[in-house]
């Protein structure tokens, strides 16, 4: 999946000294296979925890480690700071968050930090206790306040044997969070982030319901991309993972869908409402499971409660809507546009073979009150999540 999408872009990662700087392997090899240009630079710590020959041979590059070895021309941090297109910190210890906070530079990884004008990105990984301390989340807000992206730690088992915050985000996590700030799309963050997702699920029983072919992937790949953008994301979906950095609140029903939505609704920004909501439901639920008689059974149906028009229009939430439409797609868009007095709605032809419900693949017709923003060819979810993404800034940054 990672195709030469950062090809010639040329980024710094700098290891600094905690159990999870054996991560940053995974990461370095993550970004040459995506086409980027990688020099490793090491803190003397981060090299007792993993050996510069193993980063030396995955960067195609000799690593930076001892700042005041002798070498034949000029400063290394020096060199590598004009060098770097992005600085990325995997993984971003207390003591390394603190000296970049405070300006200080005592070896090649923050002396390099402080001498370049690139963009700064850190990974934090530490113990639960010192990452949530008063100090460490200052030392953050500073670094935050000077543009830097921060890419927050997931919850989990910790070196120390217990559970908590702390732990490296994953790899991929931390390279899409690269290519956004790469590609100038951190545009969403501060901004928080509400997707649905999925086929609801109407019971019948206690088990059977009705329900539709959605998977809930192209929900998903917005959520993570929303993230890689800085949002902070609320995922309501019937197909939950537990996706990292994201907080996700699984449901079944529309019903169940609509209350979760309005808690994670207020004081939103923006809500993409991409679920496939049943629109009928069973008129009963069975208390017990149906039993199978010879005879034909009728199944009757209500129509089922409309989630994004009993959410209404909220003041300061801009509402995107998903159409999945057999005929007539631009006109049937334009119609639920302004039906459900949305700010965009992304229509997508089924029917054709590979793209889709339940499939990788989508292609997207985006359109707005004024007409058609985008037009998205057949592309993997993921890519065809990121130019909604940047319709929905264009449209709500710049009125269409
Ligand atoms: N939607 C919703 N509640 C429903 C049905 C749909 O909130 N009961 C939302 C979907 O999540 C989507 C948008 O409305 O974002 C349009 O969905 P779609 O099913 O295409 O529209 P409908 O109004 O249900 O029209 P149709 O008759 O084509 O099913």
């Amino acid at each position: 999946m990672m195709q030469r999408r950062l090809q010639g872009r040329r980024v710094v990662v700098g290891i600094s000294g905690g159990i999870a700087a054996y991560k940053a392997i995974e990461v370095v090899r993550l970004l040459t296979e995506a086409g980027a240009e990688v020099q490793v630079m090491m803190t003397p710590e981060a090299t007792r925890f993993v050996a510069p020959l193993t980063l030396e041979a995955l960067s195609y590059h000799p690593v930076a480690a001892d700042w005041l070895a002798p070498q034949g021309a000029g400063e290394s941090h020096i060199t590598l700071a004009e060098w770097a297109d992005l600085i990325a910190i995997v993984p971003a210890t207390a003591n390394s968050l603190a000296k970049f906070a405070l300006g200080l530079a005592d070896e090649i990884v923050s002396g390099t930090v402080l001498a370049s004008r690139a963009p700064l990105l850190v990974a934090p990984a530490m113990n639960d206790l010192m990452y949530t301390h008063v100090k460490t989340q200052d030392h953050l807000k500073a670094l935050r306040a000077r543009h830097a992206a921060v890419v927050e730690p997931g919850t989990g088992r910790l070196a120390s044997g217990k559970s908590g915050v702390g732990r490296l985000a994953t790899p991929e996590r931390i390279v899409a969070a690269i290519e956004a700030v790469l590609q100038d799309r951190r545009n969403l963050e501060g901004l928080r982030v509400v997707v649905s997702a999925g086929g609801t699920r109407e019971p019948v029983d206690p088990v059977r319901y009705v329900g539709n072919f959605s998977s809930g992937k192209m929900g998903r790949a917005l959520a993570e991309t929303a993230a890689a953008r800085g949002a902070d994301v609320t995922l309501v979906t019937t197909v939950p993972t537990n996706p990292e950095g994201i907080n996700e609140v699984a449901v079944t029903s529309a019903t169940e869908m609509l209350a979760a939505l309005k808690t994670a609704c207020s004081g939103a920004d923006i809500l993409v409402m991409a679920a496939a909501v049943a629109d009928y439901a069973p008129d009963k639920v069975a208390a017990a499971k149906l039993r199978r008689t010879d005879q034909p059974m009728d199944l009757h149906l209500r129509p089922n409660v409309d989630v994004l028009k009993s959410l209404g229009p909220h003041r300061g939430l801009f509402r995107v809507g998903f159409a999945a439409e057999t005929e007539d797609l631009r006109a049937q868009a334009q119609q639920k546009l302004a039906e459900k007095q949305l700010d965009l709605m992304v229509a997508n032809q089924i029917g054709v073979d590979g793209q889709g419900l339940a499939s990788d693949f989508n292609a997207v017709t985006i359109v707005s009150p004024s007409g058609v923003v985008a037009e998205v060819p057949r592309l993997p979810k993921w890519e065809v999540a990121g130019q909604i993404w940047d319709a929905i800034d264009a449209v709500r940054n710049r009125g269409g």
